[in-house]
């Protein structure tokens, strides 16, 4: 199933369509912004030439039944207790994003991100007027760690919000229940609330724990981002979802996304996430399986070919996170060759902060055989 090469150009597919916009060239091997090259599982799609057969397509609203499969997802998935009250829906995670830190924080108010990060969670804070405060991750070879000295050392009273991707992208950890905690707990003691954005929360290789769900007072300082976006390769339908348990924080939140008007979504956006979250998780079992294999794949070609490029394995998402520095070049020298020789499109790594020099980052989700056809351009060069 996941072999199949399906041609998305021509489908005003910003991966492929937009490589000109984006990258200056047209012919490139797109391997790089997060959607998967794999088709939708068939009950999704079912259900969306289902919903397209009934021939009107008037203002949606979540019913009760999404809500509960929403709710059911976090139980059986993330064994996590949620209450319907505790559900905003909205038309992504970004949005959802940005409105909160316009909620929850004044204007030159303190943001704290943890980079490398994907760079619309550090762009948002500047286009609301805020200071990013960076809090960088430390990097052991190629494993990726939270650096709590530097963020006690970096906390001040304008200090609002820490902003947590979990898991994260792109370095790929899977954070652990113990990091987590002692991260929260800082958070605690210093009235910072928790921004959680765990779009990639299905996508792991192991088990993962949903930060609100550590405790009680944890739940009570954190806003949880999420959606079926990734999970199920239905980024384009816009259906994302927050999760609060906090009244008074969601409240603001509700506030910001009607006022931005972004709390009206797609009638074929609540049609996929209510059968992704009904039907999907066979599905979902393959797709990870596959993604792991590769992901070795990608480890084993380029150990095989003596690649000088290194890549941490992720605990979770199909992001590669390449490293290359080994190859001596220059940050933009290395960006060129990808481009002008290798010809494929990877995300580059400064565009996720700083630490990124020297990194781009690859998306796996692809059939293997088209991966490695990308692998094969990367070590004809590194
Ligand atoms: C960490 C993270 N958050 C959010 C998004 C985008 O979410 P949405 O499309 O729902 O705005 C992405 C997409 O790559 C992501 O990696």
């Amino acid at each position: 199933m996941f072999d199949e090469i399906v041609n998305r150009k021509g489908t005003s597919c910003a991966k492929y369509d937009a490589l000109e916009t984006y990258f200056g060239y047209s012919d490139l091997q797109p391997l790089w912004v997060a959607d998967m090259d794999f088709k939708t599982p068939d009950v999704i799609n079912e259900a969306i030439i289902k919903r397209a057969q009934h021939g009107v397509y008037g203002y949606a609203k979540p019913s009760t039944k999404t809500y509960n499969l929403v709710k059911e997802w976090m139980h059986k998935r993330h064994s996590w207790q949620i209450d319907t009250s505790w559900i905003s829906f909205c038309n992504g995670v970004v949005p959802a994003y940005s409105a909160a830190i316009e909620a929850l924080s004044e204007e030159d108010d303190e943001i704290i991100v943890q980079t490398p990060v994907y760079f619309p969670l550090f762009n948002s804070i500047k286009n609301n007027n805020r200071k990013i405060v960076r809090n960088s991750l430390k990097e052991n070879n190629g494993y990726y760690t939270m650096d709590l000295e530097d963020l006690k050392n970096k906390i001040t009273s304008k200090s609002k919000i820490l902003v947590l991707c979990s898991p994260h992208n792109p370095v790929g950890r899977l954070w652990k229940k113990e990091e987590l905690e002692e991260l929260a707990k800082i958070c605690l003691e210093n009235n910072l609330i928790i921004i959680s954005d765990e779009i990639h929360a299905d996508l792991v290789f192991d088990k993962f724990t949903p930060m609100a769900s550590l405790s009680k007072e944890i739940s009570n300082i954190t806003l949880t981002l999420n959606s079926a976006g990734k999970t199920f390769n239905i980024a384009g339908l816009n259906c994302a979802y927050t999760i609060c348990e906090n009244k008074e924080i969601k409240e603001k939140l509700d506030k910001e996304l009607a006022k931005r008007e972004l709390n009206s979504i797609n009638v074929f956006g609540f049609t996929a996430l209510e059968a992704a979250y009904e039907f999907g998780e066979e599905w979902l079992e393959e797709l990870k399986i596959y993604l792991k294999k590769n992901i070795e794949f990608t480890k084993n070609y380029l150990s095989k070919c003596n690649s000088k490029v290194q890549f941490f394995e992720p605990e979770a998402t199909y992001l590669l996170w390449l490293n290359f520095k080994n190859t001596g070049l220059k940050h933009k020298e290395i960006k060129n060759m990808l481009f002008e020789k290798s010809q494929i499109a990877l995300n580059d790594g400064r565009s996720f902060g700083v630490e990124g020099d020297s990194y781009f980052r690859l998306n796996c989700a692809l059939p293997t055989s088209e991966l490695e056809k990308g692998l094969s351009k990367i070590v004809t060069y590194f």
